[in-house]
């Protein structure tokens, strides 16, 4: 069984999809492992790491992929990029399936079946596996960071000779996985922290972090929360009082944080133009839903913006920035993931085609797209 790491071949994603660790775990199953030669570069991972650990280091794409049985990355593979690939490979990656139906009609024609990550059922046996989580708690904590550096003060209050420092005022705008990093990491640098979200059971998971929880809680934050646990579109009119509500608050903070996504929807806009000219000069928001359409208006995506005084920062990949402690989660994820696939006894692949976590996240097979939410699309 021939497991095989892609490099990446995107100039924005330093992160890589197996570490020596995993590397050894995969081999302790029965594996032999094969690494695209440079692909832990920028996590900081040498061939050399790798060769440590019992890999064979292929140079170039071609030789790595041919013969492998399962192939992992981060990023979906460019269909050129997997020529050559077996007919019965498993192909294991983000794949970003929402709106790329061609693409995976085109990677489809390889033959190789493609599970995407994203897509895993948040049920408590693939919690080890949710790569949503595990990348989002790291971008929460990478946006303080990023936060702190481009904010021209101090986070924490300081008592000192020549007189008081006051601690700096962090607004975190949705509390999901994201949102809760960030107030535990701007806690820890001792900021004074408050957040708000639209689901009730955010409330006391702010507050068990020492944050003030602050939200327009009437009739329909009560019902905000689906069964999945995500947030929904709010209607008009609570969009509506939240605005008042922010915009109220957000003029005294130094630091604003916004993490805020519904699945399958754009962000939701939660700060308009009005509200950061109100925002005093030198503060700093970081748009973390930038990638999805963004909650701030003026984030630029991939970018920093300036408004008046404040500074948007709209980075990509936030993950990314903290590339080798992604990357080891994110390799985690997969080894967790890929390690239900394969059989302890016999050493050899055995897929499980009718379990939960295969069906949720199974796109393509035997040549077509199978995935129901993305099949019969590829011309739209
Ligand atoms: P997400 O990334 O979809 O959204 C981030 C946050 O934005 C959410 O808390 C959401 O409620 C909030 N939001 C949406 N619209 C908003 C608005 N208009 N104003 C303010 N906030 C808004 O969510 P994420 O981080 O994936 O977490 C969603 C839930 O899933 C959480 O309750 C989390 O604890 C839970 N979860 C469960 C897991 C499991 O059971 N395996 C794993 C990970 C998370």
């Amino acid at each position: 069984m021939k497991i095989t790491v892609l490099k990446e071949t995107d100039a924005g994603e330093p992160r890589v999809a197996a570490t020596p660790e995993t590397v050894k775990k995969f081999a302790a199953l029965g594996a032999t492992v094969t690494v695209e030669a440079g692909a832990g570069a920028g996590s900081s991972i040498s061939d050399a790491d790798y060769k440590d650990a019992g890999a064979t280091i292929a140079k170039g794409r071609a030789a790595a992929v041919k013969g492998a049985d399962v192939v992992i990355a981060v990023r979906r593979p460019e269909p050129a990029g997997l020529e050559g690939v077996a007919k019965d490979a498993l192909v294991v990656a983000i794949m970003d399936p929402y709106g790329h139906e061609a693409e995976l009609a085109a990677l489809a024609k390889t033959g190789a079946s493609l599970f995407s990550m994203e897509l895993m059922p948040r049920i408590t046996r693939a919690q080890v596996m949710d790569v949503l989580s595990s990348q989002a708690n790291l971008a929460g904590y990478r946006a303080v960071i990023d936060a702190a550096e481009a904010y021209g003060r101090a986070l924490p209050m300081m008592m000192t000779a020549a007189g008081t420092v006051p601690a700096a005022r962090v607004f975190v705008m949705g509390a999901g996985v994201a949102g809760l990093q960030a107030i535990a990491t701007a806690r820890r640098l001792g900021a004074v922290v408050t957040a708000t979200d639209v689901r009730p059971a955010a409330k006391e998971q702010v507050e068990s972090l020492g944050a003030k929880f602050i939200a327009v809680e009437d009739e329909e934050f009560k019902q905000a929360e689906t069964a999945g646990g995500y947030a929904k579109e709010m209607s008009k009119e609570y969009q509506a009082k939240q605005a008042a509500l922010v915009a109220e608050h957000i003029a005294k903070q130094d630091i604003v944080i916004t993490t805020a996504l519904i699945p399958g929807r754009p962000a939701p806009k939660l700060i308009n133009k009005a509200m950061v000219e109100s925002m005093k000069d030198g503060s700093v928001i970081v748009d973390l839903a930038v990638e999805r359409g963004g909650n701030v208006e003026g984030a630029k995506a991939g970018g920093t913006a300036k408004v008046k005084g404040a500074t948007i920062l709209g980075h990509l990949n936030v993950a990314g920035r903290i590339a080798a402690t992604a990357s080891s989660l994110y390799a985690r994820n997969l080894y967790a993931f890929v390690e239900t696939m394969i059989d302890k006894e016999t050493r050899a692949l055995n897929v499980k085609w009718d379990d939960e976590i295969i069906t949720a996240t199974l796109l393509t097979r035997g040549g077509k797209t199978v995935h129901p939410a993305f099949s019969g699309k590829e011309g739209e």
